[in-house]
């Protein structure tokens, strides 16, 4: 057991970005259609846990190419269009329930296979009866090792290529008829019907959902069979964002109610009605008062109005009841949460758990924990906040909360205890075996942190090749800050100015021709980007020859400063709405004149030939040391390192290197 960990009261409103991790539901699902589909998908925001690199080592010793970077939670996956090359292979899937069903229904794909898979002691005892018999349906054995029909872990597949006309009994898991609906596509004329009734409609809709998202959505038919009317391989997605974990990212939504006023916390790629059931819980935390709005791809949540008092069900998304549970220590009133004997079978008897540790903070809940001791029936519990019993419980000191080996009670618990219920910071809350949340969500902790101090405004200058937009992108990534690219300004400016027939040596055209642009803003991911009447151009449009030749003459235009530079102010403003902890501006100029004020100021160098290497390995034709000439000697914003700004010669030193020496100036300021 992990020692027990001490929780720090949030001093300041949370901001910044929340490092949720992605879903695994969805992480595997799009695996698997990824190998099902025709040509190369990129999966972004992709979970890394045990039990997707399982699935990802399979693919692989199928022969399938996969490649996966864990830094930047990508995996690129080269999909067959439903061949599978090894004919014979020999699988463990772990105790990895999604990778052992999804692979046995992908590999009845194979004509003429045969393959041997295995799992961990738990997983040869979890359902898997139901999709073996279905599968036999289709023309293959699964031959346990003693010979006879296998009806779970583990067992030889002979496989057939093709599913037929189906039945699955799937009430002992969902997963058993999601996995045979992802194949369905890939075997013309095949269906699926289902014996008795399934436990998780909404995994279901996962899965059917997913499958439409990579062009060939199923159909249930009212007589209750699930087809594919347009069958043929998944349609390879070019770059596919995971959606983070919903249920973890309950535990951010909920942040806000229990610190300080200001908060303000970004989630990005969440979205109520997404793939995952648990994005419910957005909806009751708006009954409750929390606030949350869409901004560009995710949410951002401000502190909550109040927490109501109220009384909710939330048996369609019970895993988050934790964390309304605990919110609810907060509440007007009393807090009432039913449809949740389920959660009394999972990692721990949940209901029972949640009850005895709230007691142990001061609070009465209801079922008291000794009645739901004695009634394993109770399903439900209410919760009656009341802070100066839990000041008088924990004015001796932080309260020990056991979490029964549970993620869910350490991180829900980990979240209340960043309230100052003291005023003065005192913790009051500690966690035992804080590293529990290992099982989901191995940084939570970290993650909470992250989400601790000031708003820092970053600038980044230096010529061109000087490594501005590598430093800041990944600074941007590891600490939750907007991006922007006033180079990419520069650029997309001169790209209109050009498209509209203005020359670079025309100042009195080039001001005309501005007089009638309008610029605007969007953020994807953790970049914001300039567009000119609506229009932003990709990357290879802003790095051509003619825009490269064009841009540091357009860019010492005074009138084309002036038009950019509200702009650019404007973005700080922008990154604190948007929730980021901060904001990291590159450019020439940043430090000196746009944000002379910010609280950390880096002037990047190189020598020139290492900066002529780098722009020749992207491949680029640039002349850098012309347009240093010019961005450095013209009369207004020139280029330069004004005092007070920290210089950083990367000529030797690795990216990793420098941004963590930006990000230790950061955290500094930022006072974490
Ligand atoms: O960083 P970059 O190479 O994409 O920038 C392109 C040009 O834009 C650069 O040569 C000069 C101009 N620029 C500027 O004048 N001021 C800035 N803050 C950023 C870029």
């Amino acid at each position: 057991m992990s020692d027990p960990l001490v929780i720090r009261p949030f001093l300041l409103p949370a901001r910044g970005v929340a490092r949720v991790p992605g879903s695994k539901s969805v992480t595997n699902r799009a695996l698997v259609i990824a190998a099902l589909a025709d040509g190369e998908t990129l999966l972004t925001d992709a979970l890394f846990s045990r039990d997707t690199l399982i699935l990802i080592a399979a693919l692989r010793s199928l022969g399938f190419e996969v490649s996966d970077d864990k830094r930047i939670r990508t995996i690129r996956v080269r999909g067959l269009g439903g061949k599978i090359p090894a004919r014979t292979a020999s699988i463990h899937v772990g105790n990895a329930g999604t990778a052992a069903r999804f692979l046995t229904a992908f590999l009845a794909l194979s004509p003429g296979g045969r393959y041997e898979l295995d799992g961990d002691e738990a997983m040869r005892a979890r359902p898997m009866a139901g999709l073996l018999e279905a599968l036999r349906g289709a023309g293959c054995r699964a031959t346990a090792p003693d010979g006879g029909p296998a009806t779970g872990f583990p067992f030889t597949l002979e496989t057939s290529g093709r599913l037929g006309a189906l039945e699955v009994d799937a009430s002992a898991s969902s997963q058993l008829l999601s996995a045979l609906l992802m194949a369905l596509p890939l075997s013309p004329g095949s269906s699926v019907r289902m014996r008795g009734e399934t436990v998780s409609e909404p995994f279901v809709e996962m899965t059917m959902r997913m499958c439409a998202q990579f062009g060939r959505p199923l159909t249930h038919a009212a007589d209750g069979a699930w087809s594919c009317p347009a069958p043929g391989p998944y349609a390879a997605a070019k770059e596919y964002a995971v959606e983070p974990d919903a249920t973890a990212a309950s535990y951010f939504i909920g942040l806000p109610a229990v610190t300080p006023p200001g908060s303000c916390v970004r989630i990005g790629g969440y979205a109520e009605g997404g793939l995952q059931g648990d994005t419910a819980f957005a909806r009751v935390a708006e009954r409750c008062g929390a606030r949350i709005r869409t901004d560009g791809p995710g949410v951002v949540v401000e502190s909550w109005t109040k927490v109501a008092s109220g009384d909710f069900d939330l048996n369609a998304f019970s895993d988050t009841f934790l964390t309304l549970a605990t919110v609810a220590a907060l509440a007007d009133g009393a807090v009432r949460i039913r449809g949740i004997g389920h959660t009394r079978k999972q990692e721990t008897d949940r209901v029972l758990a949640m009850a005895t540790e709230l007691e142990r903070i001061g609070l009465k809940v209801t079922p008291a924990s000794s009645a739901l001791r004695d009634d394993a029936c109770l399903s439900e519990l209410t919760v009656h906040p009341d802070r100066e019993a839990m000041r008088r419980v924990a004015s001796a000191g932080p309260v020990r909360i056991r979490t029964y080996e549970d993620h869910r009670m350490a991180m829900s618990f980990g979240m209340l205890g960043c309230h100052d219920l003291f005023g003065d910071g005192r913790p009051w809350i500690e966690i035992e075996d804080p590293a529990c949340t290992g099982k989901t969500f191995p940084d939570f902790f970290s993650a909470l942190d992250a989400l601790r101090g000031r708003f820092v405004r970053v600038a980044v200058d230096g010529g061109a090749a000087s490594g501005k937009s590598s430093t800041s992108r990944a600074l941007a990534a590891r600490l939750g800050l907007l991006h922007v690219d006033t180079g990419a300004h520069y650029r997309t400016l001169t790209l209109a100015l050009l498209k509209r027939g203005a020359r670079a040596d025309d100042d009195a055209g080039i001001a005309r021709t501005l007089s009638g642009l309008r610029a605007s803003s969007s953020v994807t991911g953790l970049a914001a980007r300039l567009a000119i009447d609506g229009v932003t151009p990709s990357d290879s449009e802003l790095r051509t020859p003619e825009v490269n030749a064009a841009v540091s003459s357009v860019a010492a235009h005074p009138a084309v400063r002036a038009f950019l530079l509200g702009h650019q102010r404007a973005q700080a403003e922008a990154a604190r709405a948007g929730g980021f902890a901060g904001l990291v501006m590159e450019g020439r100029d940043i430090g000196s004149v746009v944000m002379p004020d910010a609280e950390v100021r880096v002037f990047l160098e190189a020598d020139a030939a290492a900066r002529e290497r780098r722009r020749a390995a992207e491949g680029m034709q640039d002349p850098i040391g012309h347009r240093d000439r010019m961005d450095s000697t013209r009369a207004v914003s020139p280029m330069v390192c004004t005092p007070g700004a920290v210089r950083i010669d990367n000529t030797e030193l690795g990216l990793e290197a420098v941004v963590d020496r930006v990000a230790a100036f950061v955290a500094a300021a930022a006072g974490r």
